[in-house]
């Protein structure tokens, strides 16, 4: 019964064949292939909608329906043909879908192109990566708010310049990478909104003869609205430079983290122990174990940067509607998706496997003079204006290098040698946790605050979990 159409569809005004470099250079069957899935869905949709209007017969939507529900099957068994010639993925399904069906798998382009088509099912993928992703956030998130829990009160060093700054709290810095990841949570999520409008009836530039319900379909396919403009539709990739663009902002803050707990992991700094299944050895120095995971990350936020601008110079010259140009949108948009979930996973695993070393963030933090300027704020309380106390305390803190010893390791005497002020109970704001609960306002560094922010954080998480299912794929 099957027919093989090997054929062209648009062979029709050729009298040439394709020369065999082109039409390898010209095809995208072998990346986009992996839409396969949207393309079908696209597809049934679309079949629906035309049974409705009655533009084909629901018998033949039925017949469409049954053969790309076949297909559907063949290409997750890995049987289907994947043909280099059929150019594309939506080529591949259709000719299949030809040859398992016969002539009415030919009315299924009725009033639609590959330029609506193409488009549709790019934002199908996209949306259903995105949930995805926005599940490995917040499952990264959960991990950083465990260990932000869990080491509330351990003591490290805050450093700006990479110099000893002030004590903080190993859980406020890990509150500080969540508010990073909540930040790229909601621009994925406004993305999302721009991603989830439907194409499909602008067919190639200018919509169709045939009565077609856009809304329809676009229901079906679980999208918010159809697109407005016809010409706009074929031919705007914004949304993937937008994922793409959050995707860059995402990685860097990744690579940050990764730079971090590099540092932390080695030698001279040793905060923190990263398990052996997160390292990998040396094949030359046997006492080697190396953070790949986090290096890795820290690597590969190169490659989206660079998708971000590949895209952005593949769109800015072309003119209205669709152009071949944009075939090079997918291969960029694919890897950095891939590239994203990849150190998402990755580091959601991690996480919750990394150990702290309390006390060597604390040893560290308590060399350093880390507490200099809770010295100076002391005086000030005393009646020193800040500028003297500055002044003051940059000359205890000559003494101490000088002595080798810390502010709160100097005596009482020493340290009046340079303010008479100063009275026993300025070694209540020498010590690290004096310090650190000094901090106690929204958004410092005490660990009550800490805890507080863990809470609030936790609650608008609920919140956000809440509003997921708002955001999970219809059935379609
Ligand atoms: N493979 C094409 C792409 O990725 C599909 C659209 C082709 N449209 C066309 N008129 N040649 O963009």
């Amino acid at each position: 019964m099957e027919q093989e159409v090997k054929e062209k569809p648009w062979t029709g005004r050729f009298t040439e064949s394709t020369d065999a470099f082109v039409e390898a250079f010209t095809a995208s069957v072998t990346f986009d292939q992996r839409l396969a899935y949207f393309d079908i869905r696209g597809s049934i949709a679309h079949a629906r909608m035309l049974a409705e209007v009655k533009v084909i017969s629901v018998e033949e939507c039925e017949q469409i329906i049954e053969g790309l529900e076949a297909i559907q099957q063949e290409i997750e068994e890995g049987s289907f043909n994947w043909s280099i010639a059929l150019e594309d993925v939506h080529m591949n399904v259709e000719s299949r879908l030809v040859a398992k069906i016969g002539d009415v798998g030919k009315k299924l382009h009725t009033g639609r192109s590959r330029n609506d088509q193409v488009a549709t099912d790019i934002r199908l993928w996209l949306r259903s990566e995105t949930d995805t992703i926005l599940a490995e956030i917040d499952r990264l998130q959960e991990a950083l708010l465990r260990l932000a829990e869990q080491e509330a009160e351990t003591i490290m060093p805050g450093f700006t310049h990479l110099q000893t700054a002030q004590p903080v709290t190993f859980g406020h810095h890990m509150m500080a990478w969540f508010e990073m990841l909540s930040r790229d949570r909601s621009r994925l999520i406004d993305c999302r909104k721009r991603v989830n409008r439907m194409p499909l009836g602008a067919a190639a530039l200018a919509g169709t003869t045939f009565p077609i319900d856009r809304n329809i379909t676009a229901r079906l396919l679980g999208f918010d609205a159809p697109s407005e403009n016809s010409l706009d539709a074929v031919s705007d990739r914004d949304f993937s430079i937008e994922f793409t663009s959050a995707a860059a902002l995402l990685m860097m803050h990744l690579s940050r983290f990764s730079e971090e707990l590099i540092l932390w992991a080695s030698d001279p700094f040793s905060f923190i122990e990263l398990p052996d299944s997160f390292c990998t050895g040396s094949s030359i120095m046997p006492q080697k174990k190396n953070p790949d995971v986090p290096e890795l990350v820290r690597g590969k936020s190169g490659r989206v940067f660079g998708h971000l601008i590949g895209l952005l110079t593949l769109m800015k010259g072309q003119p209205l509607a669709y152009n071949k140009d944009n075939q090079e949108d997918k291969e960029p948009l694919f890897d950095t998706v891939d590239t994203l979930k990849g150190s998402l996973k990755v580091y959601a695993d991690m996480m919750p496997t990394v150990v702290v070393q309390r006390e060597n963030t604390r040893a560290a933090a308590g060399r350093g003079f880390s507490t200099a300027t809770d010295l100076a704020d002391y005086l000030v309380r005393a009646g020193v204006p800040f500028r003297d106390s500055h002044e003051i305390v940059g000359k205890a803190v000559r003494f101490g290098i000088e002595q080798q010893r810390d502010l709160a390791e100097l005596t009482l005497q020493e340290l009046q040698q340079f303010s008479a002020v100063i009275e026993q109970d300025v070694f209540e704001v020498l010590t690290l946790e004096g310090s650190v609960a000094a901090r106690n306002h929204l958004g410092g560094t005490a660990p009550e605050q800490v805890r507080s922010a863990v809470m609030r954080a936790r609650a608008r998480k609920a919140e956000e979990l809440s509003g997921a299912s708002a955001f999970q794929d219809q059935s379609y």
